[in-house]
């Protein structure tokens, strides 16, 4: 194999959820090498996350500007090419807009953005940085899911006329029903996940499998959240409506 994409991380630290999955992912086809990361907003978890899984540490920055100002320091030719942005999704935006606007190719986590006017933006941003930027809504990377795109746009279904998306998850069960437990993770407090918990963690997966595997496009939604207790701020389930093209709902 030629020369590797130098691949840059932000999060995904070794107490991440998602940080193995992208260096998995990335070592696939052994077409990518990890030469730049701030893992973890402390320097020291920072350099000894790297230690432990063999990253040289000269390249592991204090901070996400730091890692900019270094790299952008180095001859093109050694800088990191993508990076991949895995930190909690308030961070999502604008770690990508100054990749994007400093020329670094960008995979990002979901949820893109926390907004719409974020969004509105870091389209803006893209289409001026002509770079390749691309949000990893796993899924789609399934042959199963594949098969279902295929079947449905060769007519094996028939006309669409109604889809049925659901998205069932338990691990922050024990958490959300827990008053005390409740204020320790990102998920459930809005500066850090944006203005949906639920929605924004599991329901772009929902939304973004209904336009992949129908090839349709969401047109409106009309959303109900539950946030179950009086005292939590961000909703844990909802119910969405959806409008699509050619009338399917
Ligand atoms: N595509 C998927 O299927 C999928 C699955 C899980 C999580 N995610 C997304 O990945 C993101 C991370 O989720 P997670 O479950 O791994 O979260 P997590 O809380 O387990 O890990 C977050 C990591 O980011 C690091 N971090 C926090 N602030 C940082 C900063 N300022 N600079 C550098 N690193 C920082 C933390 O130290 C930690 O290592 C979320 O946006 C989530 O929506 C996507």
């Amino acid at each position: 194999m030629g020369k590797k994409i130098k691949l840059g991380i932000l999060g995904g630290g070794g107490d991440s959820l998602i940080g193995v999955l992208h260096r998995v992912a990335s070592q696939i086809n052994d077409n990518y090498e990890i030469v730049g990361a701030v893992f973890n907003p402390d320097f020291e978890a920072n350099v000894a996350f790297a230690k432990e899984i063999d990253i040289p540490t000269n390249r592991i920055y204090k901070d996400f500007d730091t890692l900019v100002e270094e790299e952008l320091k180095l001859p093109k030719e050694e800088r990191i090419q993508v990076c991949s942005v895995l930190t909690p999704n308030f961070l999502h935006f604008p770690m990508a807009k100054k990749l994007l606007e400093n020329g670094f190719h960008v995979i990002c986590e979901k949820p893109m953005t926390t907004t719409y006017e974020e969004a509105v933006i870091l389209q803006d941003t893209l289409e001026k940085a002509k770079t390749v930027f691309a949000v990893t809504h796993t899924y789609t990377g399934y042959p199963m899911v594949r098969q279902m795109r295929e079947m449905i746009k060769a007519g094996a279904l028939g006309k669409i006329h109604k889809v049925d998306a659901q998205y069932y998850q338990g691990w922050i069960n024990s958490i959300i029903h827990d008053k005390a437990k409740r204020s320790t993770v990102w998920r459930l407090d809005p500066k850090k996940a944006g203005i949906s918990s639920c929605m924004g963690d599991i329901g772009v997966h929902a939304f973004n499998m209904i336009e992949y595997t129908t090839g349709l496009k969401i047109k409106s939604i009309l959303a109900d959240f539950n946030y179950l207790y009086e005292d939590n701020q961000m909703d844990v389930d909802g119910t969405v409506l959806i409008r699509m093209d050619k009338h399917v709902k």
